[in-house]
């Protein structure tokens, strides 16, 4: 038997693997430093043994501003050519699958949908935030 060449397709467009990979780094960059900033200004739920460093909210603003400005970009890709990795109309009705490859698919767009969602607000909120 012949074996068929399936042809090489990306699993990602270039374009999104830059936009997914540098808003990734920058909010993993923003959690850190916000957790940190959390550790030195805050508190109130308990503290891990980081060393007290007052600039850490400024380079924290700077990281979430760089997730800000990239983010939109990010959004608009991920609204047009990512559009069939999001919620679908029939995703709901797609999670009675359980354990088919459909049910992984749909609770990966559930994913993708409510981390957009997520980073939204993160975003708007952390904007908010006054420095004092
Ligand atoms: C996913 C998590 C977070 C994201 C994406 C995020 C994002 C942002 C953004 C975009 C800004 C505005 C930066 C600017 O306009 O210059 C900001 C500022 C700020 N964030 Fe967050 N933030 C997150 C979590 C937190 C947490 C958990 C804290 C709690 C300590 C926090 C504390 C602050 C403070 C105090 C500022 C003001 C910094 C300044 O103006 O110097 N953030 N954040």
């Amino acid at each position: 038997m012949i074996k068929k060449r399936t042809p090489f397709y990306p699993y990602q467009p270039f374009l999104l693997r830059i936009l997914h990979g540098l808003t990734g780094l920058c909010l993993i960059a923003a959690i850190l430093t916000a957790y940190w900033t959390y550790d030195t200004y805050d508190g109130r739920w308990g503290r891990i043994p980081l060393p007290s460093y007052p600039d850490i909210e400024g380079i924290h603003g700077t990281f979430g501003l760089w997730t800000l400005l990239i983010f939109p970009a990010f959004v608009i890709y991920a609204f047009q050519r990512g559009q069939r990795r999001l919620v679908q109309s029939d995703t709901l009705s797609q999670l009675t699958s359980v354990g088919k490859p459909i049910w992984w698919y749909s609770l990966n767009r559930i994913t993708n949908t409510l981390a957009l969602l997520g980073l939204t607000f993160a975003l708007f909120s952390g904007k908010m935030m006054g420095e004092t």
